[in-house]
């Protein structure tokens, strides 16, 4: 199967959804004043993640047209083919199956005839046994010391996941242990990961699908030249000090760790839904098995509300198709995320892969150009510190940033009035936002007429305000996974495959040819642009 469905534009519900728009959708604040019950209305709650979306340039109408656009365009039938195993990935005739990382036992779901959840659970079983010595100092450095410290060495979805949950869920980690995650290929990254630790006592899990990543595998050398000094050059070090997570047994094999010390997964997980496999090593090193299994759950029970959900009412069918309502009709070019919960504060970074790689994309499935807009831009930082940066922007800008609020009841530290003061803070953006400030208020103030004008707000920009009672394993695992399946939404509506990344190709094939060029001692003949050229031969000048 290539297409989904025919040309988006040429769908009914598309042209009808042009209509509506072109019709005009009152202001926020005036859909609120003639549905006193709006804000009650326009919310779901499912897995228990409540969601308000009132706060949206939306009708009734507009939401009926948008499931109906989710309906056209076959979503039904796209959510059973990826469940089930259906090679959706076709530009890598992969199947597309992290939902079956949170599998329970007896679920069988079947690539090529095999069922896979035993794999999977497999796996897990050994890692949990890994974890438990790491945690428990049984696993022992060769020189006889515990490991204190473990060193995530991966980049992109190798590291932005497990980052992402260490940070996440930090407040249920293992104090005793130190953690540190090196991903960039400035020589700093790792410097300054390991630069208060011990080898003796140091474990580093490299993490790398493929195991050819130049970032990942130029750290790990450095790593294992780094660790061979605390051992005098004794390569038998190494296997007491390094593990692999990856699915390329022959590469791990050939850079001399040993396969019994590999944690595998399959090419059916693409890197930036992997957070939930093997690659979630250190994190359920950190947080210990258990709470990495209550992780999964979560995870679980939002691929069930996600299936079986009516789209009405379904989590991120429903954001899903807001975020593509801006992008597409009102020309947004970003969306915020927004955390008012310290701890998610990679938790925008982790999106960004996870959207923006997966539904960057210019053509469809069928390889013809797209004749309207794919992803926005993702970005975000925590509440409050956001508000004393950018927020002016998405209050008084000249562009249409919708933004997705995140809140929980409780907080995970609980002092003084500051969880009340963050909330009150979150609800308050949120109403600032949509309702904003007419020029007869400020009037009102008594503000001076010159002045009245720069402290009009607009209003009419919507949010979505997502609330759960608390961060715990389960939830993050229930977060992840809500945008997991909203980019899912979003990538079949507009026709896209969203399991590929091409787009990340070229870049690196480049940088391949450009290496030797400015490593060789004499001057390659060089062919590129005059301006790379250019730039070759002055940093070759410059550098020491
Ligand atoms: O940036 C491209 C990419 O392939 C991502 O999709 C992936 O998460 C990352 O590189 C790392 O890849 P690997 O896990 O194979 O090292």
């Amino acid at each position: 199967m290539t297409s989904n469905h025919k040309p988006l534009t040429e769908l009914n519900a598309w042209k009808d959804l042009v209509v509506h728009h072109g019709n005009g959708i009152p202001k926020i604040s005036e859909l609120f004043a003639t549905d006193p019950q709006r804000g009650e209305k326009m919310t779901v709650e499912a897995a228990g993640i409540f969601l308000d979306y009132s706060k949206n340039r939306i009708t009734e109408e507009t939401l009926k047209l948008l499931f109906r656009l989710a309906d056209e365009s076959n979503l039904r039938a796209r959510i059973e083919a990826m469940f089930s195993g259906e090679k959706i990935n076709i530009t890598e005739n992969r199947a597309v199956l992290h939902v079956a990382l949170r599998a329970p036992e007896e679920e069988l779901i079947f690539v090529d005839g095999e069922n896979v959840v035993p794999k999977v659970h497999e796996v897990l079983a050994r890692m949990k046994v890994f974890a438990e010595k790491v945690s428990s100092g049984s696993w022992k450095g060769y020189t006889g010391k515990p490991i204190r410290n473990i060193v995530n060495i991966g980049i992109g979805g190798s590291d932005l996941g497990p980052v992402m949950a260490y940070e996440a869920l930090k407040h249920y980690s293992d104090r005793n242990l130190t953690f540190r995650f090196v991903s960039n290929v400035d020589g700093t990254d790792f410097a300054e990961a390991v630069i208060d630790l011990d080898g003796e006592e140091t474990l580093f899990i490299v993490s790398s699908k493929t195991f050819t990543t130049i970032e990942t595998m130029t750290n790990a050398l450095t790593a294992r030249e780094w660790l061979l000094k605390s051992f005098r050059g004794d390569v038998k070090a190494v296997a007491r000090h390094f593990v692999a997570v990856s699915t390329n047994g022959a590469e791990v094999s050939k850079f001399g760790i040993d396969t019994d010390n590999m944690f595998g997964f399959w090419d059916w997980v693409g890197g930036r839904y992997s957070m939930d496999s093997a690659i979630g090593l250190a994190t359920m090193i950190a947080i210990g098995p258990d709470n990495f299994m209550d992780m999964l759950k979560g995870f679980h029970s939002m691929d069930v509300h996600f299936r079986t959900a009516p789209f009405a009412s379904n989590l991120p069918v429903i954001m899903g198709l807001l975020g593509l309502w801006y992008t597409d009709f009102f020309g947004a070019e970003t969306i915020a995320v927004l955390p008012y919960e310290q701890y998610l504060k990679r938790f925008p970074a982790y999106l960004q892969q996870l959207t923006m790689e997966s539904n960057g994309k210019h053509v469809t499935l069928n390889g013809t150009e797209v004749d309207y807009h794919t992803s926005p831009v993702y970005w975000g930082e925590p509440g409050t510190n956001g508000q004393h940066s950018f927020y002016q922007l998405i209050h008084q800008g000249t562009r249409l940033i919708p933004c997705d609020f995140i809140a929980f009841a409780e907080p995970l530290n609980q002092i003084g009035r500051h969880h009340d003061i963050l909330i009150a803070n979150v609800f308050a953006q949120a109403e600032a936002l949509a309702f904003g400030k007419t020029i007869e208020q400020v009037r009102d103030e008594g503000v001076p007429e010159w002045l009245a004008p720069h402290k009009v707000f607009e209003g009419n920009r919507p949010s979505n305000m997502i609330l759960a009672r608390k961060l715990t394993p389960e939830t993050l695992g229930k977060l992840v996974a809500l945008y997991e399946h909203y980019v899912f939404t979003q990538g079949v509506v507009w026709n896209i495959g969203s399991f590929d990344q091409w787009g990340v190709e070229l870049g690196k094939v480049l940088a391949q040819r450009i290496i030797p060029e400015l490593e060789s001692v004499t001057e390659h003949k060089l062919t590129h642009d005059s301006s790379t050229n250019n730039l070759i031969r002055r940093y070759r000048a410059m550098k020491v």
